[in-house]
């Protein structure tokens, strides 16, 4: 049977919500991953110093006292943060970065961006300062196609921006088109994004073909096979601006199965074995520099990119199929996992010192 080590990757990007279903949800990530980047998007949002703090403390006290997972947290920006929190964040290691929402691009986004201009002495302040900028890159109008909503948001939006913030660190989020992939290879080393599994597996008729499946829906919104194969080759490139980020974002069966469906796709369990799913039929995982590549898009890119040491732990995969429950069951109702009631090719079999 194959097995591999590597070192114990990160996640860049999670949702973990906050009290009970956060309890219910953390413990998959924070016995799989070293840190993870934690989303802000809480109600309310998570948009100051000592509400990331009390944040991080609260995720750590839901865990057990020995736990060596690191939550790096972020915060949300509005219009209303000050020059003087961005001066704090700087000399704040517990806080990675600044996450931008565009007002009703997602989930709890309505105190987020309505036009980028109004914080731009903010993004000057964060570009002399180095602080970095996550990015949902999406124009949520109505009149923007809901499959065009990040291709806009970068030739619209980002493009300009990083012209006029040339320096400033950014991360595009849960990248899902050709366009992405295009417009972060063209750009300088300090602009990366992360890319989820589910968007690496999967394509818009997954969701849409033969019926409604509320359960792949998320945003930005899967898009067409062209677009998943270049983000598979950008993940599985080697290019250093490309990692793993799970964007795993739990909602309740009851939210997801609705007249209006909650977006998110809960992947956190199964996360690492699904990326390597994906590079095992993109590169054959049984060859050493494929496990290699592996191990660069999920353990040493993402921490390259922050500044952050490599985890000081490795964990071991077997291609072991595992099945994956038909639904999870926590205190609020039941989570349907990715891949719900089907099979996953690898298992997590230990974590030790390396
Ligand atoms: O599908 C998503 N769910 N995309 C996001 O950007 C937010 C997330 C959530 O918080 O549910
Ligand atoms: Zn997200």
């Amino acid at each position: 049977m194959l097995s591999f080590s590597f070192i114990q990757p990160d996640d860049f990007h999670l949702h973990i919500r906050d009290d009970v279903l956060m309890h219910a949800v953390l413990p998959a990530s924070a016995e799989s991953v070293g840190r993870a980047v934690i989303m802000p998007n809480l109600t309310p949002p998570i948009t100051d110093i000592a509400m990331a703090l009390a944040y991080k403390a609260r995720i750590l006290a839901a865990l057990p006292a020995t736990t060596a997972f690191q939550p790096l947290m972020t915060l949300y920006l509005t219009e209303h943060l000050s020059l003087s929190t961005l001066q704090e964040v700087a000399i704040t290691p517990d806080i990675l970065g600044i996450k931008l929402y565009p007002a009703g691009a997602t989930t709890n986004s309505d105190a987020g961006i309505q036009a980028l201009e109004s914080i731009y002495p903010l993004l000057e302040t964060m570009e002399e300062l180095g602080i970095p900028l996550l990015i949902h890159g999406e124009i949520p109008h109505f009149d923007v196609d809901m499959f065009d909503r990040e291709p806009a948001f970068i030739t619209q939006q980002l493009e300009p921006l990083t012209r006029r913030f040339p320096l400033l660190r950014v991360t595009l989020e849960h990248i899902t088109t050709q366009d992405a992939v295009q417009f972060i290879e063209s750009a300088p080393a300090h602009v990366g994004a992360t890319i989820t599994p589910h968007h690496l597996l999967y394509n818009r008729n997954h969701m849409l073909a033969g019926g409604v499946k509320p359960h792949y829906y998320c945003l930005p919104i899967l898009k067409r096979e062209r677009h998943r194969e270049a983000l598979v080759k950008a993940a599985t490139s080697g290019n250093p601006k490309f990692f793993a980020g799970t964007d795993s974002a739990p909602h309740l069966q009851s939210k997801k199965e609705s007249a209006c469906g909650c977006a998110g796709i809960y992947n956190a369990p199964y996360a690492i074995a699904l990326y390597a799913e994906i590079f095992d039929q993109a590169l054959d995982l049984s060859l050493p520099a494929s496990q290699k590549r592996f191990e660069s898009f999920m353990s040493r890119h993402g921490a390259q990119f922050y500044g952050l040491p490599l985890n000081p732990t490795q964990i071991t995969l077997t291609q072991t199929p595992v099945a994956v429950p038909i639904h999870i069951d926590t205190p609020l109702g039941p989570l349907i996992p990715i891949r719900a009631g089907e099979m996953v090719g690898w298992k997590v079999e230990k974590i030790e010192e390396r």
